[in-house]
């Protein structure tokens, strides 16, 4: 069937799998284990002993700057009694000693020393080394893969290397991290992320600026361009580009934004935005902070809204919707891949 005539015929997803715990609990292995994740900047990692702890769709992992250089992830668990290795953030330690009693690690995941735990029979520490996570870096990005057996990360972002290619993002300074709590499930985020068929109603500011009515989404291989014209005839020369399930890359000439949809739970997201800029100057700062001022009216728009239908989901009246041809081709494709995963 052609993409036309399968949106032509297009629902949407059920309204249950945005409430449902046991969907997500399916989402967190079927989706999060197995994709590529971003999970900081290699900036982060500066000297060896460097790490960042946080959590990959409720698993908790940290990655951390060995001896030589390279960096290596695992999951925050000691092999004792599951305590963590390291606190959740970014720090700088010369040896991975478990919070709770002790045990030492080293960076290769190595179960070294066990302070004062007795003589325990037929307790052999090779067998206790820390689970490991993949971990690889593109363009100054570091990603994790909690799959031993995912393909490379150069894979995952196919032709997203080539689509980023014009942009110099080693070039542009890191500004700061901004976070949005939202009370929706991830998909709720991402089907609003999908579309321009709402900015008419819910950004006025934004649609008065782009033109809404020819905003289109292009469909390429496990990620979306998003176009829309400028009203005021000027050329629009970024990369707006979301690839499944949670990461969005708004890259301009003068700087970009990173933005990943956290899953945290089934009826939460964290929406983590990196801002970065070519120019970081004192010159450069009125414009800094009106391009972090249109993000934020366009975050709380967006957060209003999906809260909202949110709430509507997980009231009960509403099983499944009718998706426009004409504008949600980039819902229709997120739900292709969401069903697709959860059948695998
Ligand atoms: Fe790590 Fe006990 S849980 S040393």
């Amino acid at each position: 069937m052609t993409e036309t005539a399968a949106l032509a015929r297009a629902s949407t997803l059920p309204a249950s799998w945005y409430r449902d715990p046991e969907i997500w609990e399916r989402e967190r292995h079927a989706i999060f284990a197995k994709e590529w994740t971003l999970f900081g900047r290699e900036a982060q990692f500066p000297a060896p002993g460097s790490y960042l702890a946080g959590e990959v769709a409720g698993w908790p992992v940290f990655a951390i700057r060995d001896r030589d250089g390279a960096l290596k992830a695992f999951h925050n668990v000691c092999r004792h009694r599951a305590g963590p290795i390291v606190w959740d953030g970014e720090g700088r330690c010369d040896v991975l000693r478990c919070r709770y009693h002790g045990w030492v690690y080293d960076t290769a995941g190595n179960l070294r020393r066990t302070p004062d735990f007795g003589e325990a029979e037929d307790f052999d520490k090779a067998r206790f080394s820390l689970f490991p996570v993949r971990v690889e870096s593109w363009r100054g990005l570091v990603f994790v893969n909690l799959d031993a057996d995912a393909a490379p990360l150069a894979d995952w972002i196919g032709a997203l290397d080539d689509e980023t290619a014009p942009y110099p993002i080693e070039d542009y300074r890191f500004h700061g991290e901004v976070v949005h709590e939202i009370a929706c499930n991830w998909k709720t985020y991402v089907d609003n992320y999908a579309e321009g068929y709402h900015v008419r109603d819910v950004h006025p500011g934004l649609d008065r600026e782009i033109d809404s009515g020819a905003y289109e989404v292009l469909l390429k291989d496990r990620y979306a361009v998003h176009q829309a014209p400028q009203r005021s005839g000027a050329s629009y020369t970024g990369l707006w580009v979301w690839r499944f399930p949670t990461l969005a890359l708004n890259v301009y000439d003068d700087g970009m934004n990173v933005e990943r949809m956290v899953p945290v739970g089934h009826d939460r997201t964290r929406l983590v935005y990196n801002f970065f800029f070519r120019d970081t100057s004192e010159a450069a700062q009125d414009r800094i902070a009106a391009s972090l001022a249109i993000s934020r009216e366009v975050t709380l728009e967006d957060a209003r809204i999906c809260e909202a239908v949110q709430r509507n989901l997980d009231a009960g009246i509403y099983e499944a919707g009718r998706l426009s041809p004409r504008h949600e081709n980039g819902v229709w494709f997120f739900h292709a891949l969401v069903r697709q995963a959860l059948a695998a």
